[in-house]
């Protein structure tokens, strides 16, 4: 069974396949000719933490697709009472067609994968948010930051991105799609915030064959200067909230603000993922400006995630209800 709980699930071919199906759906949406592939097909919905555009894109999208959401909360469910999760996940898999979990532990929902008879995908971990990274890079597309046919072609230079702030599930997964598609990330972290030395040593025996490279380094001055695109994050994610007032202090400095954004390309764009924090990990005034494309990277969620979802069904051979070009 192929799940989706990191980047590294699919191969650099899949990943364009995929964000080049979330483009044609895009498309389709806007002409009101959406197609419901996945006609009567019920999507279980984990979540053991708060989410706005995970949930609303996930039970949006597998509905414009002629399925139903189902909305689980951990707070509901038996899981949160201590059933065990193999268990949970041989009860639900055998009742629905997919599911989407969100949840600390990233073990969790390899243990859940381990027992599913569908697809799982990783809504969310402590470690990685791979479904936000697939409407980033969707965004980049539409930006002309990236390319359909792969970020290599037509003699275009490679994207460059810089990530400043905490070395958390953004930053793995920032770290994951740079070196599957080859291009460069530079990571900005203070002393004791860097991802994780093991993700970042995987990712570079990867970038041995794709071309890519990660630069992890202390100084977002350094990072950003004439890059294509800023990203940042919260310093404090979910589960985090008692470190918030430390962690205000260890990353001053790493605001992107305006200062820092005209360092890098004058065209670059500025990502975010979303809750964020304006004044600490990024000011109003990027966050509002004219380089931001964050609320269509918010949105992009939507089609990206139907787009996994049919991904995964075409992956695991398993019926679609109409038939769908797709390079899979
Ligand atoms: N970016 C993101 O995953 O947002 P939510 O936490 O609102 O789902
Ligand atoms: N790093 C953040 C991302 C939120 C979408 C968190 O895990 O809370």
């Amino acid at each position: 069974m192929r799940h989706f709980l990191t980047l590294n699930d699919f191969s650099k071919d899949e990943i364009l396949a995929v964000t080049n199906l979330a483009l044609k759906l895009k498309q389709e949406l806007r002409n009101s000719n959406h197609t419901p592939y996945l006609k009567g097909k019920i999507l279980a919905m984990i979540f053991e933490k708060s989410s706005t555009r995970t949930r609303v894109s996930f039970e949006g999208g597998i509905y414009q697709l002629g399925g139903h959401g189902m909305f689980l909360s951990h707070k509901d469910i038996q899981l949160g009472r201590g059933e065990p999760i193999k268990d949970t996940s041989r009860v639900i898999s055998s009742m629905v067609d997919m599911v989407m979990m969100r949840t600390d532990r990233h073990e969790k929902l390899q243990e859940f994968a381990e027992y599913s008879s569908v697809p799982i995908i990783n809504g969310l971990s402590d470690d990685f948010h791979p479904v936000q990274l697939m409407a980033d890079y969707l965004t980049m597309l539409e930006c002309g930051i990236a390319l359909p046919d792969g970020i290599h072609k037509n003699g275009l230079k490679k994207p460059i991105v810089a990530y400043i702030g905490d070395g958390n599930n953004m930053a793995h997964s920032w770290i994951n799609l740079a070196a599957i598609l080859g291009f460069e990330l530079r990571v900005a972290s203070p002393l004791g915030y860097f991802p994780r030395t093991d993700i970042i040593e995987s990712a570079l025996k990867t970038c041995k064959q794709s071309g890519g490279a990660i630069h992890i380094m202390q100084e977002p001055q350094k990072a950003v200067s004439g890059v294509n695109v800023v990203v940042t994050d919260t310093w404090a994610s979910m589960g985090q909230e008692e470190q918030k007032k430390e962690r205000e202090k260890a990353f001053v400095g790493f605001c992107v603000d305006d200062s820092l954004m005209n360092l890098a390309q004058e065209d670059a764009i500025f990502l975010h993922c979303l809750p964020a924090y304006r004044g600490q990990e990024v000011s109003e005034s990027v966050l509002e400006g004219k380089q931001s494309r964050v609320f269509q990277e918010a949105n992009n969620r939507l089609h990206a995630q139907k787009a996994i979802m049919l991904a995964l069904v075409r992956l695991n051979n398993l019926p679609l209800a109409y038939p769908l070009e797709m390079e899979l």
